[in-house]
């Protein structure tokens, strides 16, 4: 399966709003499978459709021992508070504490286009809030403070001008 672009900040499609996944087919579950080997080979534990270019609500993740696909993505509740370290493969994987919930509760479709729900806490929560924010349009720099989103920002850019 091929291995696709990733999309870095501050590319347009990253800060559109997903159109709904609505064909549930074999297209879908190729892009998904390419969506992962992407991730992997990018050593990352989440990727959405917005990081390879497309302006879809559609995301794959394996981290902390949960693997799914999400399409359509909500998070319909979340609990508590946890304060830690993230950082996202279209910024450079360049690390900000952000603070988000403790524990969330994902609900969406699967490749057959199945609703599920699933709760995760800690980490994999953070996943799936990081991975539905990316298809609202959101990078997790926009849930920083300013100062800090500047800091972030300017790094990645500095680093990608070593390369
Ligand atoms: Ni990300």
């Amino acid at each position: 399966m091929p291995v696709r672009k990733i999309t870095e900040y501050p590319e347009e499609v990253l800060g559109k709003v997903g159109q709904p996944v609505t064909k549930f087919d074999a297209d879908l579950a190729t892009l998904c499978a390419d969506m992962f080997d992407t991730m992997y080979e990018a050593e990352g534990v989440g990727l959405a459709a917005p990081q390879i270019g497309l302006n879809l609500r559609l995301f794959v993740m394996d981290c902390d021992g949960i693997k799914l696909i999400a399409a359509n993505p909500e998070i319909v509740a979340t609990d508590g508070e946890q304060s830690s370290q993230e950082g996202c493969l279209s910024v450079g994987k360049v690390p900000a504490v952000v603070v988000r919930p403790m524990k969330a509760r994902l609900r969406a479709q699967d490749e057959k286009g199945e609703w599920f729900e699933r709760e995760a806490e800690g980490y994999a929560a953070r996943a799936f809030m990081h991975e539905t924010d990316h298809c609202d349009g959101k990078l997790f720099i926009d849930r920083l403070p300013k100062l800090r989103r500047d800091m972030v920002v300017k790094r990645f850019k500095k680093e990608k001008n070593w390369k």
